[in-house]
């Protein structure tokens, strides 16, 4: 009869890595979740030790929910930064030549010791998802025989758009200088000629002087390199994006778009996961219970983005001239130097602000009538999912590619990019919550969440491709 070592020791065990940061790590553990809820599979999920601190402090429950689960497991190693530095949006590429550098040893040692050494008595890694911000940890597992799929954790059209770099170059449409007409048409990215402009590029294209920017070629790079891989997680859905996945085929053949994945966890466990690395402040769910029906804008930047004094001044007043109510997230590093700002409004009445909310749950809220976002890409499908108009105004990398989909292809927002002046703002909040145009933009996103719903319940695109996931990594796991 077959031992209990030697059974073990051919179950599928699934090895998970987000980039460690919250964007990231949110998503590929839900994603994690819904994976987990399928069976058969041993998942261990890997953090890097500095964000292993903050969720399970922050986030308990979620972090307890999941320890709980006799099949899953969290691991950390070390992002090779020093305790007490900072790790936000000023310390992304620091924080990326650190992974490659200074974690690869760790992340070596943690594969090779898996099975024979592993502390837990877990079989050896099977099959590896691996953040497509860091590819070079596919290479490694690859090398020890992993397979490895990829996961990136933006929009099929904004991946499109970085893969395209070397064809705009050789078009001679990047680089552009500083005074360049931003409104002008892009035409090498196939299937985005009709409303792709030079403004809704990623922003490192905007920064980039010459064609050799090694910013450029390393974002050209690291999206090809998924090609490597034996399959490509997209947190997007046939219903969102189908004209661009349908060309990202011609590439990754084996594409599974899956998401939105909060979305899809929800339909498989009736639960949702949301895994901060902030304190969450519940509190302001009873401040919406007190507020009358889609009265309140919900305003949040995301987990990095940063404003100037001055771009929250205009924000403030433009907020407070359109006579709404604002629940706004003011993380303590949102303001770039600039407390005296933020205490400014906080005494405003009909302003609430917050410094992390529950926000899949603030947006499925009655009383909230339109999102002010960045257009970080969870932001816009946790959005999208529940029928919440947006008013986009994106910050960098793939924001701006986000927000040009939501106001010119979806049409279930405003893009307010590269503008913040006061009266702009206001007349974007009126526009997004009363007249006509609020009409009209609630009905194209309520269409458009009910699409999304039947795309993750059963037999919808999403779920049916996260059966087939399921599949192959049972079977890369043979
Ligand atoms: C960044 C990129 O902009 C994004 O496109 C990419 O996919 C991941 O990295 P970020 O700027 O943090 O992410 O934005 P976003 O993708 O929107 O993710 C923010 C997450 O934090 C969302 O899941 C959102 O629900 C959550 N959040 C935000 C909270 O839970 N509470 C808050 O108060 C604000």
């Amino acid at each position: 009869m077959e031992s209990a070592k030697e059974k073990l020791k051919q179950e599928a065990h699934l090895l998970i890595f987000p980039f460690p940061l919250q964007g990231h790590i949110n998503t590929m553990l839900r994603l994690a979740d819904a994976l987990s809820f399928a069976g058969g599979l041993r998942i261990s999920f890997l953090n890097t030790d500095h964000n292993h601190r903050l969720l399970s402090f922050f986030s308990p429950s979620q972090y307890s929910r999941f320890s709980l689960r006799s099949k899953f497991r969290f691991l950390s190693i070390p992002d090779g930064l020093p305790d007490d530095k900072p790790r936000s949006v000023n310390q992304v590429i620091e924080l990326v030549i650190s992974l490659r550098t200074r974690s690869m040893d760790s992340f070596r040692e943690l594969l090779l010791a898996s099975g024979e050494r592993d502390p837990d008595g877990w079989p050896p890694v099977t099959c590896f998802i691996v953040d497509g911000a860091m590819p070079f940890f596919m290479d490694t597992a690859q090398a020890l025989g992993i397979p490895a799929i990829v996961f990136r954790t933006i929009s099929a059209s904004s991946l499109w758009v970085y893969l395209h770099i070397p064809h705009m170059i050789e078009a001679g449409e990047l680089p552009f200088s500083g005074d360049a007409d931003l409104d002008e048409p892009i035409k090498s990215v196939p299937a985005m000629e009709s409303f792709l402009r030079r403004r809704d590029l990623p922003s490192i294209c905007r920064q980039a002087t010459k064609a050799e920017d090694e910013v450029l070629q390393l974002f050209a790079n690291i999206s090809a390199s998924a090609t490597r891989s034996k399959g490509l997680i997209l947190n997007t859905s046939n219903c969102l994006e189908a004209p661009i996945l349908s060309q990202t085929h011609s590439l990754f053949p084996i594409t599974y778009a899956v998401g939105p994945l909060h979305s899809l966890v929800e339909s498989i466990t009736s639960s949702s996961v949301s895994a901060s690395l902030l304190a969450e402040d519940r509190s302001v769910l009873i401040w919406l219970d007190a507020q009358p029906d889609r009265s309140v804008a919900y305003v949040s930047f995301g987990s990095l983005a940063q404003l100037t004094g001055e771009e929250f001044l205009e924000f403030r007043h433009g907020f407070v001239n359109s006579g709404h109510r604002f629940l706004w997230v003011v993380r303590p590093d949102l303001v770039a130097g600039g407390t005296a700002a933020v205490e400014m409004v906080e005494s405003e009445e009909r302003v609430r602000l917050v410094a992390w909310a529950p926000q899949e749950e603030v947006l499925r809220h009655r009383a909230v009538g339109c999102f002010i976002t960045h257009s970080g890409w969870n932001s816009t499908v946790e959005s999208a999912a529940t029928g919440v108009p947006m008013v986009c105004w994106p910050r960098a990398w793939d924001q701006l590619v986000n927000s040009r989909l939501v106001g010119e292809v979806w049409k279930v927002g405003l893009d307010m990019k590269d503008v913040c002046r006061r009266e702009l703002v206001e007349r974007m909040v009126r526009a997004a919550m009363e007249g006509e145009k609020a009409v009209e933009l609630r009905h194209v996103a309520a269409e458009m969440a009910v699409e999304i719903g039947r795309s993750v319940g059963e037999g919808g695109d999403s779920r049916l491709d996260f059966e087939r996931l399921v599949r192959d990594i049972l079977s890369l796991s043979l």
